[in-house]
């Protein structure tokens, strides 16, 4: 590799079957947000070396948005690879994505750089009666649920740093630890990879997605770099709606890293304020029931 490794970082595409419309049309066409962010980047991913996306791959994890996602993602002229998220399901995620220049594998060295492709779900899969690890029967529980590791993932992630060569590791993972979003944030999560890092020196930051708001701040001393999404994407300090976007990363050979944001910038997604209910969710103020209620009282006004 040259001196610097580069990466452009999609998450939370949540990709529909045809036709389909997003949550009734409050959400974005994820299909024209990244045909957007396609031309936007380029072919070439923006002179990167790799393209990553950290989960959310598919709004309901069915095989049919996976072909939709593998035939966009496909676009792209360098290898893409892929981490799940909670709307992912494993079976379809990983029976449907894999192909020449798209892959789910979970380690990818580069130089003096290791990335590990964390799945943040795994605390959540079940064993079956052949002891496979398997998602849980009611599909739901995986959709909604905040990140856990589990014993199993935090060894794998133990073993991947003493195993690979590189001296410096950087993990992507669709669960942010610690997000500044209140509703996202969840304790155990964050005790999971604080305890991690604690003996990893090796893990010099992560790029997650997950709160479709983009951040940047810090863990344990490691940067925590958070991917804007197609789905739906907000600010929520200034608390308004964004338009959809990717990150660019250089890794650097001293074992820095550099993350700029990018936002496709459009009449299509204007930056409007979020709706007083929206605010109060991420801020943990109200459930995704209590939402749901509210809406529904509305729309039968
Ligand atoms: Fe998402």
């Amino acid at each position: 590799m040259t001196d610097v490794f580069r990466v452009m970082q999609l998450s939370d595409t949540h990709f529909l079957g045809d036709g389909a419309i997003a949550e009734g049309g409050f959400a974005y066409d994820t299909s024209e947000a990244f045909d957007a962010v396609l031309a936007h980047a380029g072919r070439g991913a923006a002179g990167a070396d790799l393209v990553v996306v950290t989960g959310d791959v598919a709004d309901h994890g069915l095989p049919s948005q996976y072909r939709h996602a593998a035939e966009a993602l496909g676009n792209f002229d360098l290898p893409v690879n892929i981490c799940p998220g909670n709307h992912d399901l494993d079976a379809t995620f990983t029976a449907t994505l894999g192909r020449p220049g798209l892959s789910t594998t979970r380690v990818i060295e580069a130089g003096v750089w290791a990335f590990l492709f964390v799945d943040s779900n795994a605390g959540g899969m079940e064993t079956d009666e052949s002891g496979r690890q398997v998602d849980p029967q009611d599909p739901l529980e995986r959709l909604h649920r905040n990140g856990t590791l589990g014993a199993r993932e935090m060894a794998w992630v133990r073993d991947m740093c003493d195993t690979v060569d590189a001296p410096n590791v950087f993990v992507w993972v669709h669960h942010p630890p610690a997000p500044r979003v209140p509703m996202a944030n969840d304790p155990d999560y964050s005790t999971e990879w604080a305890a991690l890092l604690a003996g990893l020196p090796q893990v010099k930051g992560f790029g997650a997605g997950h709160t479709h708001i983009p951040d940047v701040y810090e863990f344990h001393g490691r940067e925590v770099f958070v991917a804007p999404a197609l789905k739906h994407c907000f600010d929520l300090e200034n608390k308004t709606w964004l338009p959809p976007g990717y990150r660019t990363f250089e890794f650097g050979a001293d074992g820095s890293v550099a993350s700029e944001l990018h936002l496709v910038e459009d009449d299509r997604w204007p930056r409007n304020l979020m709706g007083t209910a929206i605010v109060s969710l991420f801020n943990g103020e109200l459930t995704f029931d209590e939402l749901a209620e509210i809406v529904a009282r509305r729309q039968a006004q």
